[in-house]
């Protein structure tokens, strides 16, 4: 069983990679960011009030979520409907921090992707071979024993343009303006959690704002070799 973690900011390339990586070893694959997407999609279709702390902690524990495990195809669902589309929308994008920083949503979705990477130890979707697992808290937090960890890096450049290219199809100079606000301004109103994106002891950084996907992936693999 090897349990494989990989941090990193929007754009730094961690969702696909982490994708890949989990493909080619056969591995279970979590994105914890959906989780945290799919909270804040919960408190607004359940009339939580994003403000009213302890409403949205009740309603977090109350998430009936489901994380479909598959790197060739994951799922997220709420009472069993898909919201892989809904939790994208720019609304959750612009609110999610919100519900992430709340620091009895992050102990509860902590414990659920616990039991989830423990779960995949035993069995799970992998048969018992292991788990990438993705977010930004993942190699400092929730899986600080995993085999291997990664922080992804990339430059502000590439990843406006990657997060360009994902949201709007294009990356030419006005797609990445309208992409840059919303992209910083996340990272700005993440940075509160302290434990994010952190390169601890043992946690190998790459930067891939010169490589491509394939390029990447072998890099975590060899990360995972050593
Ligand atoms: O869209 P992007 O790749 O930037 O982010 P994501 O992985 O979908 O995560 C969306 C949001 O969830 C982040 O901006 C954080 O607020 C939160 N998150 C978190 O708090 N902890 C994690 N381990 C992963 C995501």
């Amino acid at each position: 069983m090897v349990t494989i973690a990989v941090d990193g900011p929007s754009g730094s390339g961690k969702s696909s990679v982490s994708r890949a990586v989990a493909a080619r070893l056969g591995l279970a694959y979590l994105d914890t960011g959906a989780m945290y997407r799919a909270a804040t999609l919960w408190c607004v279709r359940t009339d939580v009030a994003l403000d009213d702390a302890d409403a949205v902690a009740d309603a977090v524990r109350a998430m009936p979520l489901t994380s479909g495990l598959d790197p060739a195809a994951p799922t997220v669902s709420l009472d069993g409907t898909d919201v892989a589309a809904a939790i994208r929308t720019t609304e959750v994008s612009s609110t999610v921090s919100k519900v992430a920083t709340n620091l009895e949503v992050r102990a509860e979705l902590k414990r659920r992707q616990r039991a989830i990477i423990d779960d995949e130890a035993t069995g799970g979707f992998s048969g018992g071979r292991g788990i990438v697992a993705e977010g930004r808290d993942i190699t400092t937090v929730v899986a600080p024993d995993a085999d291997a960890r990664v922080l992804l890096t990339a430059s502000e450049e590439a990843r406006l343009r990657r997060r360009s290219l994902e949201v709007h199809g294009a990356a030419d100079a006005a797609a990445v303006a309208a992409t840059r606000d919303q992209v910083l301004r996340r990272d700005r109103d993440d940075s509160t959690v302290s434990q994010f994106l952190q390169a601890s002891d043992g946690v190998v950084t790459i930067d891939s704002s010169e490589l491509d996907l394939d390029q990447t992936v072998a890099a975590v693999l060899a990360v995972v070799e050593q």
